[in-house]
């Protein structure tokens, strides 16, 4: 990132760094987890599925990709590696249902992974303060990916 916009960064940036980079390796661990499930749809044959758990990977690789462009303007390492990513993540699994004919079991599973995603994203909030402007492009890029997080909890959970 250029010099003024790192200056008008008024956050401990050591700190925010490490919170957006876990929240990178979640964001990898749900691409992973939605792209499975989307596999395991086709599978079993529930195409609406399928589609629903598509359209939520693409959305979590776009929100990694998003992290990583600020984590990197920040002056911060990208974390690399799977055993590295699970390491760092702070949602770690999906509790799927042993039976992945349960398509119940599975929404529910999905339901609270996002859950999980809603608690990063409103601490990094937190963290941040309620002086948004101390660092403003960071704070419109969490308040956004909250805002899908919410959404595929919601899209989830109606299904059920
Ligand atoms: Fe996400
Ligand atoms: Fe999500």
């Amino acid at each position: 990132m250029g010099k003024k916009g790192r200056e008008i960064v008024e956050v401990d940036v050591k700190k925010l760094l490490k919170l957006l980079q876990k929240a990178y390796a979640d964001e990898w661990i749900a691409y992973y987890a939605y792209k499975w499930v989307a596999d395991v749809a086709h599978g079993i044959e529930s195409p609406h599925m399928a589609e629903l758990a598509d359209k939520t990977a693409d959305e979590e690789e776009e929100h990694a990709d998003e992290l990583a462009e600020r984590i990197l303007e920040l002056g911060g390492d990208l974390p690399y590696g799977i055993e590295k990513l699970y390491d760092l993540a702070n949602c770690k699994t999906v509790n799927y249902p042993k039976d992945l004919g349960d398509i119940k079991g599975i929404l529910q599973a999905l339901a609270e992974a996002e859950g999980c995603a809603i608690d990063v994203y409103n601490k990094i909030v937190k963290f941040l303060g309620p002086c948004y402007d101390k660092d403003i492009k960071t704070f419109h890029l969490i308040h956004h990916i909250l805002a899908e997080e919410i959404k595929h909890e919601e899209a989830f959970e109606n299904l059920l």
